[in-house]
């Protein structure tokens, strides 16, 4: 049995900072994760396709208004490079991640994933932002298989402030996340964590809209600011009732994974990249023991892995794929966790096709 909890009692988690009682989250969790998930830990490469984007998010810098980032779009041999590596290390999926780019069109797309899907038995997982119905149908059939897209926060009026709308694409995030899901994709989403701005009782709202969005994937990590953001320049602008804006440390980083295991225990939950970069030493390792059962292993070619710059000093501490993939499977197996085999595909699918 799942100790559901109630609302009371994640709001008390997410306060919490007592060392002594936060072990008692810590081992529920990584209980959770062993009955539901088990030991394995699966990896996608993540092939970050381009760092161009049209929005304006007031807290990434890759948006469009951020003049001093050097642009780059992977050409199609360059993916299939990548997607190469990915299946030389034993990986069973990729992630193919951009900022909202038209320049990634739609038939470009289409006939590179119809490649990786006839000749490789590689999962495909796009993050590509809010994109036109038409698209996600077309990649769908191209044998995309899943999509993540994450809504950031529940605070409708917080969100509107951050994430400017885009008036020819309305419905937001969470109906987009149901149309994915209509499609037939695995769907992934998340939040981030101590936005200014955001409540404790916002990040208990997301957890719950995470169980009612029933998702394949969540991924949650603090947010950390950018100094070519408005948000990153000006924090002050946006705050919570005092005594409840939502830390953005990463103490809060692991409680957000501990508690979305307990809540959705048969979901994929990754590592987060914020997490390896407030604590580049153990961040990782860390996560692995209070939840997560999925790491992304940064595909992309190395001279364009500094320009994806979400945000500053992204971790990426090692010269090559193959090196970091070394360092990963021992560290994995000295916790003793193993590498997952095959794509990982969700686990809540793969519950109901045994019942
Ligand atoms: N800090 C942390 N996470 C960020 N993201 C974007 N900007 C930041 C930031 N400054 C996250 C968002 C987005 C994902 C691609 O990266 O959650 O969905
Ligand atoms: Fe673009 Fe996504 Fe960054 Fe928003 S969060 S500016 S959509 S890359």
């Amino acid at each position: 049995m799942t100790p559901a909890l109630a609302r009371s009692e994640v709001l008390q988690w997410l306060r919490e900072e007592n060392e002594t009682r936060l072990d008692e989250l810590w081992r529920l969790a990584d209980d959770v994760r062993r009955r539901h998930v088990g030991d394995e830990v699966h990896l996608r490469g993540l092939i970050e396709l381009s760092n161009h984007c049209e929005r304006r998010c007031a807290y990434c810098g890759l948006r469009s208004e951020n003049r001093s980032l050097q642009r780059y779009r992977l050409t199609r041999e360059e993916v299939l490079d990548s997607v190469s590596q990915a299946v030389a290390l034993g990986y069973g999926s990729v992630v193919l991640q951009a900022g909202e780019d038209s320049g990634i069109a739609a038939e470009w797309l289409a006939d590179l994933l119809r490649r990786v899907k006839g000749e490789t038995p590689l999962a495909v997982t796009l993050s590509l932002g809010e994109r036109a119905d038409e698209e996600l149908v077309l990649w769908r059939d191209a044998g995309a298989d899943r999509y993540l897209l994450r809504f950031e926060t529940c605070d409708e009026a917080l969100y509107e402030q951050i994430h400017p709308a885009r008036p020819d694409r309305p419905g937001g995030r969470k109906a987009m996340l149901k149309r994915l899901k209509a499609l037939g994709y695995e769907t992934g989403s998340g939040v981030m964590i101590g936005i200014p701005g955001q409540t404790y009782a916002d990040l208990a709202d997301s957890l719950e809209a995470f169980r009612e969005l029933d998702l394949d994937m969540i991924g949650v990590g603090p947010y950390l600011p950018h100094p070519n953001t408005p948000l990153g320049r000006q924090v002050e602008s946006l705050q919570a009732p005092p005594g409840e804006q939502a830390p953005n440390t990463e103490l809060m980083g692991y409680k957000l994974v501990a508690l979305t295991r307990i809540v959705c225990p048969d979901t994929n939950i990754p590592s987060a990249t914020a997490l390896a970069t407030l604590n580049q030493r153990d961040g990782r390792q860390l996560g692995l023991a209070r939840g997560v059962n999925v790491v992304m292993p940064n595909l992309t070619p190395p001279k364009y892995r500094q320009l994806h710059e979400i945000y500053p000093a992204k971790a990426c501490n090692f010269e090559t794929p193959g090196a970091f993939d070394s360092h990963l499977r021992q560290s994995l197996a000295a916790m003793g966790r193993r590498v997952g085999t095959g794509r990982g595909d969700s686990p809540k699918r793969r519950a109901a096709l045994a019942d």
